[in-house]
């Protein structure tokens, strides 16, 4: 975390970011900011709402939601003991936080379906490489209230919805139900007795995951384990008949919608609260991170983490992060920007010219438009400048065009300059502004 340089004869540590957490700089959280105003406007669209819940949480939600046996309550979540002795967490995931608030603030009182979506940062401690930091984003949503497979269809439309308004494309929908609280255990006991002659042959966590949680043994992603894992027996053959017919109808809807999607018999997750349906959406562009969405059922969760009545519900993650890693690479390829439009820069040359450019600066930006001023320098320099940054346009304020009440306006890929008032200025920039909202319903149609 620490380097040395030499300043002044001192040689002072220079502090970087901790490993696994980066800065997000411009102009990527340009496009950090489009994601998340199209997940918004996505979100409005389904009618969800927005919660926010702390970053802090209790170790034991953790603990009792995601699953003793897992590797992010074993190896990857970030505790300590507090001065008056309780143990947190930094929230390693957000469904957990969601449910807990839910049943905290009786949001089972409100009308209808609990719909709620949230943006924010994750943390767990992983081995840091592409698509994969200690500080992540998630952008999730929760519906709680219904068990119906037109939720989970719904839930899967939604994602898919936010995707396509992001123009990304070839992305692979994978889909498994992991069955239910009466079918599991009995799964579970199938699976016990393969793994027994052959769990000796695997990775240390899965011999005694075989024996302490034996479905975590499907998630192993050490590759010498997945021919193992390959011939072990599914839970789609296992399902009883209610969690078939679901998935059978989650398929239908998913096929209605044209939805398309690949059956992954041995998709677990890496979270112990699934029950039914589970996705994930993976994207060639990612490499070994390919996950840029995982979601799924988890009726029974609530009343694990102490609700009195049942709260069936089903959700989804995208890791923002790897998202927006594809769509800077697509936009790279496809050779466009990601600099934010500067609509007009403001030259103004001499002193008197300075204030009548602050004085229009102030004005125009409060017409929604995007302006930087030159605070002094030469012409040239600031022309130059105006140019590095992108603008579309530059307006000169020099004394001639102070006498007569005039501005030149220069438009910055052609080199040409004309004279205009300050109204004509307007009315000619007015139709190139924005704003995200705005940018975000267009793309979406
Ligand atoms: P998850 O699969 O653990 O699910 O995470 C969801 C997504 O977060 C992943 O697909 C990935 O894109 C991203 N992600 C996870 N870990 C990292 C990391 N270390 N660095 C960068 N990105 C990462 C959940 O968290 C569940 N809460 C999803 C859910 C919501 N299930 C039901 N509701």
């Amino acid at each position: 975390m620490f380097c040395y340089r030499l300043t002044a004869g001192r040689v002072r540590a220079v502090i970087r970011a901790v490993k696994g957490t980066r800065d997000l700089l411009p102009p990527t959280t340009a496009l950090w900011n489009h994601v998340e105003a199209v997940c918004r406007e996505v979100f409005r669209r389904y009618n969800y709402q927005e919660i926010r819940t702390p970053i802090l949480e209790d170790v034991s939600l953790f603990v009792r939601s995601v699953g003793e046996e897992t590797d992010i309550v074993t190896k990857e979540m970030y505790t300590f003991v507090d001065r008056d002795g309780s143990q947190l967490a930094l929230r390693p995931e957000c469904t957990a936080s969601v449910i807990r608030a839910y049943i905290e603030h009786r949001l089972d009182q409100r009308p209808g379906l609990q719909k709620l979506y949230y943006m924010g940062p994750m943390f767990r401690r992983e081995r840091p490489q592409k698509g994969r930091y200690r500080q992540f984003y998630q952008i999730g949503a929760e519906c709680i209230g219904s068990e119906s497979p037109w939720i989970d269809a719904e839930l899967i439309e939604l994602v898919v919805r936010v995707l396509e308004a992001l123009e990304l494309r070839d992305f692979q929908l994978l889909l498994n139900s992991v069955g239910c609280r009466d079918c599991r255990p009995a799964y579970l006991q199938v699976l016990r007795r393969a793994l027994q002659p052959v769990a000796s042959r695997m990775c240390v966590n899965c011999q005694r995951r075989a024996e302490t949680n034996p479905l975590r043994v499907l998630d192993c992603k050490v590759e010498a384990d997945q021919a193992v894992i390959e011939q072990l027996p599914t839970i789609l053959d296992h399902l009883c008949d209610r969690c078939r017919e679901h998935f059978a109808l989650v398929q239908r809807l998913l096929e209605d919608r044209q939805i398309s999607f690949q059956i992954q018999p041995r998709l677990v997750r890496g979270l112990d609260y699934y029950t039914r349906t589970t996705f994930e959406i993976t994207h060639g562009a990612l490499g070994a991170q390919n996950a840029i969405a995982g979601g799924g059922r988890y009726d029974g969760l609530a009343e694990e983490l102490g609700a009195k009545q049942p709260a069936p519900g089903i959700g989804f993650s995208i890791g923002e992060d790897r998202l927006v890693l594809v769509l800077e690479t697509l936009l790279t390829k496809q050779g466009r920007s990601l600099e934010p439009a500067l609509d007009l820069f403001i030259a103004p040359v001499g002193e008197e010219a300075v204030a009548e450019a602050a004085r229009l600066a102030s004005r125009l930006r409060r017409q929604s438009l995007a302006v930087e001023v030159g605070y002094g320098g030469k012409l040239k320099r600031l022309l130059e400048l105006a140019h590095r940054l992108g603008a579309r346009h530059t307006v000169i304020v020099g004394e001639d065009e102070l006498r007569q009440g005039r501005l030149t306006l220069r438009q910055m890929d052609s080199g040409e300059q004309i004279q205009v008032t300050e109204a004509e200025l307007l009315d000619r920039l007015a139709r190139r502004s924005f704003n995200a909202a705005e940018s975000a319903s267009r793309l979406l149609g």
